[in-house]
């Protein structure tokens, strides 16, 4: 397989920003995320058919329509098109905010001559390296969105197709607002007649809380020089299809005699029992699964176009054994319980807790022995429609890659769910020779 050939990278800007630079406050949900990296997805599509690509045999005009369609969508997501502002204080204390200044948006025009869609959906499920080079800004944290766009794009054309990435700072949006802002750019780019709600840009914050929040100097410097070495990892796409899902949750519902148990509780606790089966795990270790609840849902205050991170995470914690000795349906019921104590007055409470003690994520602890659930089989993928067609699959970057991090994405037939499992190249192996894992998988699309 080839490699990646840069075309351009050019700068693109809201088309018509108001001139008035506006002044977002960050919130706790977003400042924790400083020093990790940020949200990569992308999609990928079969070669446009318009007649004049086949004339000119290129993608210049696809090129040019994307660059403006964009343009136009940053209208109404002013963050995007700006950058991350700190301010340092007398007590030793930093606050950051994003100033809407429209200094742009990264716009990047790749190739990856001789690759086509087959080779990158077809190897087993297994993810090939050069995908992540399908992202821009890889490697880049958070915090670095002082001087990095908090946008950017790449445009990547394969033989066959074409590849979307979008690197989005994660301080800026979760995955609700990134899928909000690619769902917005596929209307307006296939000219659609009805735009969805624009994005409500002002965050929210409990009364009370006094603006913008401090974090300690030392905090942000310590970890910043903390160096995380990632052991080799491979991605590997495992499809479910609706029917198994529902066996699994008929199972999972039955064991725990409840029917409370969702599809995706049930999914993830049979990826979660089979992943740790399958790693050679001392039996008496302590191991997690952190999931991450929506805080749109349960906060009134919250309207779903509510731009920014509204989730909260949680974590189950139990011995290796505990884990496989015990049934799906009390591993299920465990995250069921899990997703039902976050109550409003919970989220209230890390708000507040936070404020006065802020506490910063990192590589090093999202990664210590445990599976991490992210994205979610309720974002629309498959409804991206750019003006050609639907995309025919959907990938992520390396940005907060771990081993265990578990990416979640809707399938293409109606109830199927497509999981991402990022893990040690071993326990995948092992883990596509474990019948009952293998069981309810299809492996590859
Ligand atoms: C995208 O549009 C901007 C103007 O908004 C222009 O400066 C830039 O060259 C364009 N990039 C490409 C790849 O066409
Ligand atoms: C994976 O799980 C299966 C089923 O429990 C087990 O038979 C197999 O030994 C495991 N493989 C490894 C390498 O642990």
């Amino acid at each position: 397989m080839g490699g990646i050939r840069y075309i351009s990278s050019t700068i693109v800007q809201a088309a018509n920003h108001k001139g008035k630079t506006e002044r977002v406050e960050l919130t706790p949900w977003d400042l924790q995320l400083l020093l990790v990296g940020s949200i990569q997805k992308g999609l990928i599509f079969p070669k446009p058919k318009q007649p004049q690509e086949r004339q000119t045999g290129n993608y210049t005009l696809i090129i040019h329509h994307l660059n403006t369609s964009l343009s136009h969508t940053l209208d109404y997501f002013p963050p995007l098109s700006g950058r991350l502002a700190s301010t340092e204080h007398d007590d030793d204390t930093i606050s950051f905010f994003i100033d809407c200044n429209n200094a742009g948006a990264l716009f990047v025009h790749a190739a990856a001559d001789g690759v086509t869609i087959s080779d990158i959906l077809e190897p087993g499920g297994y993810v090939p390296h050069i995908v992540h080079s399908f992202f821009p800004l890889n490697g880049v944290k958070n915090y670095e969105g002082t001087f990095q766009p908090l946008l950017a794009v790449q445009v990547t054309e394969l033989v066959d197709g074409i590849f979307i990435g979008c690197t989005i700072n994660h301080m800026v949006v979760d995955g609700t607002s990134f899928w909000h802002f690619f769902n917005f750019w596929a209307e307006i780019s296939r000219g659609s007649v009805h735009l969805s709600k624009p994005p409500v840009l002002q965050r929210w914050f409990l009364d009370g809380t006094d603006l913008p929040i401090h974090i300690p100097q030392a905090y942000v410097k310590q970890v910043h020089e903390e160096l995380f070495t990632r052991p080799p990892l491979r991605e590997r796409v495992c499809h479910f299809t609706k029917e198994n899902i529902a066996k699994l949750k008929a199972k999972a519902n039955a064991e725990a005699g409840t029917d409370k148990i969702s599809s995706l509780q049930a999914l993830l606790s049979h990826i979660w029992q089979s992943v740790i089966r399958n790693k050679t795990l001392d039996p008496n270790e302590e191991i997690n699964y952190r999931m991450l609840v929506g805080a749109r849902p349960r906060l009134n205050e919250l309207p779903e176009q509510y731009f920014g991170n509204a989730v909260q995470a949680g974590s189950i914690t139990m011995k290796v054994k505990e884990l496989l000795e015990q049934g799906l349906g009390n591993v299920a019921w465990e995250m069921n319980r899990l997703v039902a104590t976050q109550t409003v007055e919970k989220l209230k409470k890390f708000l507040e807790d936070w404020t006065a003690s802020p506490k910063l994520m990192s590589m090093g602890s999202m990664a210590s022995n445990a599976l991490v659930t992210s994205s979610s089989p309720w974002f629309n993928i498959y409804g991206n429609d750019f003006g050609w067609g639907r995309p025919v699959a959907v990938r992520s970057g390396c940005g907060n890659k771990h081993d265990g991090k578990i990416t979640v994405f809707r399938g293409v037939e109606e109830g199927s769910i497509d999981i991402e499992a990022c893990l040690c190249p071993d326990t995948l192996e092992a883990m596509a020779n474990d019948e009952e894992f293998m069981e309810a998988v299809t492996i590859s699309i």
